[in-house]
This record gives structure tokens, C-alpha cells and sequence, in this order.
């Protein structure tokens, strides 16, 4: 079939299969061009097929060569029916890993469940035996608790006080006012059971319980601070709460730990257009302009590049730099006091006018776009996909 991009709000309802396969070969590419390393070996990715997750189960399998479990939570292909981007990426990247001669391997569903977790501990049992290295990347609207059934839904929400300030409709360009509620009620703690710390931490303890944790083993979630711009609706918000408590859940994890040396750390990352991000309300803009000074100033980084410097930088370092709070921090590009003052500045002059010119809303639109496999260069749209494409290593 032809498949072209059709867009609702934030989020594009088809995918291409050539565009995702061209755009995790790049990745692939990318870090075949590094060095490569010892470690890590063997790596499960919760959160593995988009975004972050995706770029460090890459950044595993072709910078160590190591063997990788993935779990995500994908919408198949059906006749005439593009699958969601995540399973085309899967797809491609469980294709090209097994003609490397790499063990990959991976798990379509809801990994706030039991059932999942027990489905991938099996896996690890008999295939791999251990694992040294746990990435947790899920970003989710919603959970059902395993324990309770109960379904909670996140929300993006400032706290104390009604938000308003600029945002971008990146479709067309339009910068408006956006004003948004306080969050009231069970707000912040829906959030937080979304997208806190307790899920990572179940599935460290049903891991650890199960001995499959080698010693030393490590295990990293990813967070996000960002600029006073977006705190309102960020870090000060129902979505901050949530990283606050994840960012605890680390040292709690750490505890648990300690007998095999492990370690649990959160990395903060820069801001990057994927799924999850493109949903919060500010950030388009943000990205839009941040993308513009630090392309100018040539240290833009994309997914793969950040995850890259994470593992070789920071994660396997011989020590670990963190922060003041015991957090690695991968977004100190983005943080730097010269690429947020120019921001800044930027910021206070944007307008549906003037962002063309002065932000990188062409850019915005180009990666967001591409997470759905579209406005990907050298791929032919206009040639018939099969859209029915299967996930080599699927298990179930
Ligand atoms: P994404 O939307 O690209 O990826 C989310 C992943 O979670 C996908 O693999 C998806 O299949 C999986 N997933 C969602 N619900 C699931 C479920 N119930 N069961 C199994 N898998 C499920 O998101 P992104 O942006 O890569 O986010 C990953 C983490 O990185 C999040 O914690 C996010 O807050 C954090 N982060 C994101 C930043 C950004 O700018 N995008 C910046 C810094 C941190």
C-alpha cells in the first residue's frame, strides 16, 4: 500500500515501515562509527522500541555487542492498517541484529503487568541467564496497577496556580496563548503512579528475587529537568512529582542492591521531540527554539548521540559523575548558561511572525515527522509497502 502520514494533533495515526527501518539503520550506523566497548553485555530495555529506549537498546547491541531483550507496548499491522512506528522499528532493528550475528529478542505488551514481567523473566532464564544492564524508558498516559486493577491516568498539569504562556501548534505554525488549569483531586498522585518510581522498582525486585542479576549489575531510568520556562508545566508540575519520585526510587533500588554492588541511577536528558514529549503542552516551542541555538552552536544531539555519550561518558566510566542530588545529567548541553540565556531572549520574541526565521520550527516538524518513519531522505513514498511486516524476535 501507499502510506502517507496522517496526523491528528500530536500524533500521526500511520507509520511507514521503510522510513522507520531507514531511520534505525542510521542509528545503527551512527554507532558503528564509536568505538566500541566491554560493556554492556546483556541488556534488557523496558520501554525499548521509540525514543530513548530504542536508542539504548542500539547503542547496546552494536557498541558492545550485546545480546538485548525488549519489552513495548506496539500496535501490530493489520491488512491495510499500518502497524504503530514502534513495531516497524522493532522490526528493523530485530532484523539487522540477527543478520549481525546479535542475540535480540523482544515482548509486545503492557509492562506495568505481572504477566509481562513473569513472560520476560522466563526469557531471561533461558536464554540469557543473567543480565547485567536494565534500561527503564516506558513513558505512558496511563497504568492499571498489577495488585488492584485500578487505572490511572496521567496528566500534564501545573501545580498551585493556572499556567499560561506561549505555545506552538507545530502544524501551522502558529504561536498562541495557551492557559492551563492546577491540577486538583488525585492529580499528582495519578501521575505518580504512572510515571514515578514503582514499576522500575517491581521489576528490579521480581529480578533480583529471581537471581538473574549479575553482580555489578546496573539499572537506569530517564528523567528530565529543563529550563524555568517550562518548569509551571514541567518540573514543578504533575510530571515533576512523578520524576521527583522516580528520582527516589533510585536510592531506594541502590539499597536493594547492594549485596551483588549493584546500582540504580536516573539520567536527565535533553529535551527531544519523540511521542511522549510532543504531547506536553510549551515544550514544542521550547524545542523549537533550543533546537536553533544549539544546532548554531554544533552541539545538537538527537537520541542516539545523547544515549552514546550516556554509556561511554558517564554510565561506564571508570566513575560515574553525577550530581549534587546523585543524578547523571546528559542534558548539560542543553543546560548550559549560554544556550539557555539565548533561548531566552528568543523566547520573548516569538510570534507566529517571527519563529521561522528565529527557531527551528522546521526542524520540529522534520523529527517529529520522522518518528513516524515520514519526510525520512532517500526513502521513496510514493512506492507500495507492505505494511504487513513481522518482528523477527517476537516472542508469545
Ligand atoms: P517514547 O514515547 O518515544 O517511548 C516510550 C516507550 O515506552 C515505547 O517503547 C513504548 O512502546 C513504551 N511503552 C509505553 N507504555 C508501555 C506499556 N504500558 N508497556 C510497555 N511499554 C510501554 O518516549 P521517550 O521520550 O523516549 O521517553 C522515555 C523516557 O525518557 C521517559 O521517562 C521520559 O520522561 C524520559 N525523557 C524524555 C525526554 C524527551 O524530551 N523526550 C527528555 C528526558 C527524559
Amino acid at each position: 500500500m501507499i502510506i502517507e502520514p496522517k496526523t491528528r494533533g500530536f500524533i500521526c495515526l500511520t507509520a511507514h515501515p521503510t522510513g522507520c527501518e531507514q531511520n534505525v539503520l542510521s542509528q545503527i550506523e551512527y554507532i558503528k562509527s564509536k568505538p566500541t566497548t566491554e560493556q554492556p553485555k546483556k541488556v534488557l530495555v523496558i520501554g525499548a522500541s521509540t525514543g530513548f529506549g530504542l536508542a539504548s537498546r542500539i547503542t547496546s547491541a552494536y557498541g558492545s555487542n550485546a545480546s538485548t531483550i525488549g519489552v513495548y507496548f506496539e500496535k501490530p499491522p493489520s491488512e491495510g492498517r499500518p502497524a504503530s512506528p514502534g513495531w516497524y522499528n522493532t522490526a528493523a532493528f530485530e532484523k539487522q541484529a540477527h543478520k549481525d550475528g546479535l542475540y535480540a529478542k523482544s515482548i509486545n505488551g503492557d509492562a506495568f503487568s505481572n504477566e509481562i514481567k513473569e513472560q520476560t523473566l522466563k526469557l531471561i532464564k533461558e536464554d540469557l541467564g543473567e543480565i547485567d544492564l536494565l534500561i527503564y524508558s516506558l513513558a505512558s498516559p496511563v497504568r492499571t496497577h498489577p495488585n488492584t486493577g485500578e487505572r490511572f491516568k496521567s496528566v500534564l498539569k501545573p501545580i498551585g496556580g493556572t499556567f499560561k504562556d506561549n505555545t506552538v501548534d507545530f502544524h501551522t505554525g502558529e504561536v498562541k496563548e495557551i492557559s492551563i488549569e492546577p491540577s486538583s483531586g488525585d492529580d499528582i498522585k495519578n501521575t505518580v503512579t504512572v510515571m514515578g518510581g514503582e514499576d522500575w522498582q517491581m521489576w528490579i525486585d521480581l529480578l533480583k528475587s529471581a537471581n538473574v542479576l549479575t553482580k555489578d549489575f546496573k539499572t537506569v531510568a530517564y528523567s528530565y529537568i529543563g529550563p524555568s520556562l517550562t518548569e509551571a508545566v514541567y518540573r514543578k508540575g504533575t510530571i515533576g512529582r512523578a520524576k521527583d519520585h522516580l528520582e527516589a526510587t533510585a536510592f531506594k533500588i541502590t539499597d536493594t542492591l547492594k549485596d551483588i554492588d549493584g546500582k540504580a541511577y536516573v539520567s536527565v536528558n535533553k529535551a527531544l521531540v519523540t511521542q511522549a514529549s510532543s504531547a506536553i503542552p510549551v515544550i514544542p516551542l521550547y524545542i523549537s527554539l533550543l533546537y536553533k541555538v544549539m544546532k548554531e552552536e554544533g552541539i545538537h544531539e538527537g537520541c542516539i548521540e545523547q544515549i552514546e555519550r550516556l554509556f561511554s561518558e558517564r554510565l561506564y566510566a571508570n566513575e560515574v559523575p553525577l550530581d549534587t542530588e546523585g543524578r547523571i545529567r546528559i542534558d548539560d548541553w542543553e543546560m548550559r548558561d549560554d544556550v539557555q540565556a539565548k533561548v531566552l531572549e528568543l523566547w520573548k520574541e516569538a510570534t507566529t511572525e517571527t519563529l521561522p526565521s528565529i527557531g527551528d520550527l522546521d526542524g520540529y516538524k522534520t523529527d517529529f515527522f520522522n518518528l513516524f518513519g515520514f519526510n525520512v531522505e532517500g526513502v521513496d513514498y510514493d512506492k507500495d509497502v507492505n505494511e504487513m511486516v513481522d518482528i523477527p524476535g517476537l516472542q508469545g
